[in-house]
């Protein structure tokens, strides 16, 4: 175990699977005591309990980010159990995308603004009396490329995603005095339970997994782990100067003209 995040309490959300899960182990064998703060109670637990035999400080909450009720019990959980939290990955999201935006329901629209976008202020909302008091915190963002282009086809998925770097920038300049520092991460393509059913809904799961992999320079898509890696360096002092950017982990995809 190294230690680049030694004295850390994080809180990574919908930590357990997918990109989050990455983070989460990453953050652990970096020295950091973590919360996984996800809605899977199951995939949640079963992750906290396989850490913790491991020797890895661990803990799981049950928590709704688009509930404020839900996420301020888990920020006071997991200061009792590790102290107040001093890094925070806002990564839950969830993928709804419509060819039709006319035919997105009020529901569809209304979950989607409220885990991928009011989800990631609530989060920060209930960390970030703590890191005031404590004058020092990181908040990471989970942006994608879809935070600065459209994809056809994406509605609303890419409006919640550009209005997360609003999000970022905006509390980058109110935070930044007190020494906190929020950035947002855009991975590319990933290859996370969430692609693999969406690769699955093509009908050839395997022909789109390779077909998304070649319209990056890369011709390939990312690992979860190629995404916890910039996920730690932004987390950590690392990037101690470094506030309300985006940081674009995309294969080079988003520099090709289409
Ligand atoms: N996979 C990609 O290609 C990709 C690319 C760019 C950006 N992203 C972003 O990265 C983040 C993670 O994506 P992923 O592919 O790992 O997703 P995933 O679906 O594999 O995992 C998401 C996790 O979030 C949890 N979750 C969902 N709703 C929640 C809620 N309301 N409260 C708490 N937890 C909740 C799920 O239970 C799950 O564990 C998302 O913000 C996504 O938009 C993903």
């Amino acid at each position: 175990m190294t230690s680049r995040l030694r004295e850390q309490v994080a809180i990574v959300t919908g930590g357990a699977d997918g990109i989050g899960q990455s983070i989460v182990k990453l953050f652990c064998d970096q020295g950091a005591k973590v919360c996984i703060a996800d809605i899977n109670e199951d995939l949640g637990n079963e992750f906290a309990n396989q850490l913790t035999s491991q020797g890895y400080k661990a803990l799981f909450v049950k928590t709704d980010v688009s509930d404020l009720d839900s996420v301020n019990n888990m920020v006071n959980e997991t200061n009792k159990k590790f102290g107040a939290p001093t890094i925070l990955i806002n990564n839950a999201g969830i993928i709804y995308q419509s060819k039709d935006p006319l035919a997105v329901t009020k529901d569809q629209w209304d979950k989607s603004i409220s885990v991928n976008v009011e989800g990631m202020w609530n989060c920060a909302k209930a960390v970030l009396p703590y890191m005031k008091a404590a004058r020092s915190g990181s908040i990471v963002n989970l942006g994608s490329v879809h935070s600065f282009n459209i994809v056809p086809e994406h509605f609303p998925y890419a409006v919640t995603k550009h209005a997360i770097i609003g999000l970022t920038k905006n509390l980058a300049v109110e935070f930044g005095e007190f020494n906190i520092r929020v950035n947002t991460l855009c991975p590319g393509m990933t290859e996370t339970p969430a692609a693999f059913k969406w690769f699955a809904e093509s009908g050839d799961a395997e022909a789109t997994r390779k077909a998304m992999g070649d319209i990056h320079p890369l011709k390939r898509n990312a690992s979860c782990e190629e995404i916890a890696y910039p996920a730690l360096f932004l987390a950590s002092n690392e990037s101690s100067f470094m506030t309300g950017q985006s940081l674009i982990i995309d294969g080079g995809r988003s520099i090709v003209y289409q």
